[in-house]
């Protein structure tokens, strides 16, 4: 009589782990990679944690209505980082990298026109599209 349950708790056994196992295909990398070397990472991932420092300061700036702290937090990240990013990483990351990227800088760029004329809200409108390009990057590339 037990053989009821038996069977039911084999099922659910069965399906959790039918589950487990797709979450497991899904967790399988599907990014491009980069194929960069240690020294490279370093520089890059650098790089990565100074756009995050200026997202941090870009929305600290409309948050107290401080438009030149926007303005500093943006530079840091806009043509300034495109020109310092070491030419060998550049030579190895692919055309759709560049294309998110590329355009990323100069949304920084623009943001620091925009601080000084635009409304708080307008700031941060356009600052969650600048992230949208950070997800987009994400979501299609590794370092290695
Ligand atoms: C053109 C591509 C691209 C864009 C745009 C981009 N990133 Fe990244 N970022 C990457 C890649 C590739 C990695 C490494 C991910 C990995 O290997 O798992 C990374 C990693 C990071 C990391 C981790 C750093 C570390 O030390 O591990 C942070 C933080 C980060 N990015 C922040 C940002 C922010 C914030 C933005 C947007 C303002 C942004 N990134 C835009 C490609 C990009």
């Amino acid at each position: 009589m037990y053989l009821k349950y038996f069977i039911v708790l084999l099922l659910i056994i069965i399906s959790i782990n039918s589950w487990a196992e797709n979450q497991g295909t899904q967790a399988i990398e599907q990014r491009i990679s980069l194929g960069l070397t240690k020294t490279e990472k370093a520089e890059f991932l650098s790089e990565m944690r100074q756009m995050l420092a200026s997202i941090q300061g870009i929305i600290s700036g409309i948050g107290e209505n401080n438009p030149e702290k926007i303005i500093k937090a943006a530079r840091y990240s806009g043509n300034r980082m495109a020109r310092a990013t070491p030419k060998s990483i550049k030579l190895k990351t692919p055309k759709s990298f560049q294309e998110i990227g590329g355009p990323t800088h100069m949304m920084f760029e623009e943001l620091v026109i925009r601080a000084e004329t635009d409304d708080m809200e307008t700031l941060t409108l356009f600052t969650g599209e600048i992230m949208q390009q950070c997800l987009a990057c994400h979501e299609m590339f590794k370092v290695d």
